[in-house]
């Protein structure tokens, strides 16, 4: 069990280097089993879902290690095509290695995924799509089984922009006989990043980023491919907030602006000054912020599900009442209730969450209950008076490579406890 210890009332100042995408690095690892050669990763980010991708790359028979943020994998062996729900059960991204293993040894059997328990998190959209190019795919109380030595490419309709399944669906498409159209695609820059990884191993991917993409498929691959992973746009948002929170100013390098487009006009509505230079953020925020206007998250380039919680935290203590519009997920507000706890004064109806601004934030015992929620806790908990203890703090640590010290870096006054 992890904690984070937050002693609130210091403003922030410093540079910091945001980490490379988790959510480029999950689907990218799942992939480098399709050449059946060596992959080098680069700024792969050092967090606990990467470590058990590679757990997964080992039991399936690759050799698969890593030297600070370079990960290298070799599957030129491959043993089983089976994921235990020991393995699968740790994350959402498991679920990704399905269409990888389809591509490279034509059959598949993986038990349900897990991931943050933001409401229902089925996996029909990616069955659909595997069936929609001809891949025998059944599913059995959570269990996946695939099986199809040739298949031939073809039309994939998604009625939602489902990240995951359209990656599924691009691994897959990667070595069927014949050209896959993915319509209704989600447009996320980590599907930018996979289309071009697999472009390395020899894949021709085309409309990635938009709402269609096309892959024509191709028997034998490039054996070795080198690949380095986008920002973290997801974390770069979160250092954001948690700036804007707590007051001060700080400099975030490494961050792909274009990325993150609506988290900052936001911040900008609330009153934060952010330039930028190249690759490197600035954020300063003086006195008390003002309510944004009002967030609606979506699909990419919507406002990023995954930055409504770390925004709403650094919402809590500005001028005025802003409303949050949840669409992508039923139950992304669990980090509401211990928002709650600190003395935020926020009320949720349906996929609405009304914040009124409050004048302090008092510290106390909190509970992660998710990976973005988690961090949203350690972002209010920068302004709360006294100290806080977020416990489950696991569960952060999923997703963000050394939270507490890139905190401390910036003048946080936060301790990571194991
Ligand atoms: C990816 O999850 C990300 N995870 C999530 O980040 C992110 O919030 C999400 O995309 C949306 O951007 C990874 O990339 C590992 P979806 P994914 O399929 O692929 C429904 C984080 O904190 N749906 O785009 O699971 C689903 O229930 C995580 O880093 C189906 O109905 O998201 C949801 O309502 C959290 N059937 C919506 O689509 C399916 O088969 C979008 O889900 C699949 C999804």
């Amino acid at each position: 069990m992890s904690k984070l210890v937050v002693k609130g009332g210091a403003t922030l100042s410093g540079s910091v280097r945001v980490q490379g995408a988790k959510n480029s690095a999950l689907p990218i690892l799942a992939a480098s089993i399709i050449s059946g050669g060596e992959s080098v990763i680069h700024n792969c980010p050092d967090i606990s879902d990467v470590d058990d991708a590679l757990e997964i790359l080992r039991y399936l028979g690759c050799r698969a290690r890593r030297d600070g943020t370079k990960v290298t994998v070799d599957s030129s062996e491959l043993a089983r095509t089976d994921i235990p729900e020991e393995l699968m059960c740790r994350m959402r991204g498991s679920v990704l290695f399905l269409g990888a293993l389809v591509a490279r040894a034509g059959e598949a059997k993986i038990s349900a995924p897990g991931g943050c328990r933001l409401g229902p998190r089925p996996v029909d959209l990616h069955l659909r799509a595997l069936r929609a190019i001809g891949i025998d795919a059944s599913e059995n109380e959570g269990s996946v089984r695939c099986r199809c030595a040739e298949y031939r490419g073809g039309l994939v309709y998604l009625p939602i922009p489902s990240v995951g399944a359209t990656e599924n669906a691009m691994a897959a498409a990667s070595r069927a006989r014949g050209t896959t159209v993915i319509v209704n695609a989600a447009r996320e820059p980590e599907i930018c990043d996979l289309a071009c990884y697999l472009s390395k191993l020899g894949v021709r991917v085309f409309g990635a980023g938009s709402s269609t993409v096309t892959i024509e498929g191709r028997k034998t691959l490039n054996k070795a491919a080198e690949h380095r992973l986008i920002p973290d746009r997801i974390a770069a948002a979160t250092y954001l907030c948690c700036a804007a929170a707590a007051g001060g100013k700080a400099e975030l390098r490494n961050v792909c602006v274009l990325d993150i487009c609506p988290v900052i006009r936001a911040l900008r509505e609330m009153g934060c000054e952010i330039s930028r230079r190249r690759d490197s953020l600035t954020i300063v925020s003086k006195g008390k912020l003002r309510a944004h206007g009002g967030i609606v998250t979506g699909p990419y380039p919507a406002f990023p599900t995954d930055a409504q919680p770390p925004l709403m935290a650094a919402s809590v203590l500005a001028e005025g009442s802003s409303v949050f519009t949840e669409t992508v997920f039923e139950k992304r507000y669990r980090h509401v209730p211990e928002l709650i706890k600190l003395g935020a004064d926020i009320e949720v109806e349906g996929k609405r969450a009304l914040v009124r601004g409050v004048n302090s934030l008092r510290g106390c015992e909190l509970k992660a209950e998710d990976l973005r929620g988690g961090a949203a806790l350690a972002t209010a908990a920068l302004r709360a008076e006294g100290e806080t203890v977020i416990s489950g703090f696991e569960y952060v640590k999923r997703g963000y490579e050394g939270f507490g010290r890139t905190l401390s870096e910036l003048g946080a006054q936060v301790v990571e406890i194991d």
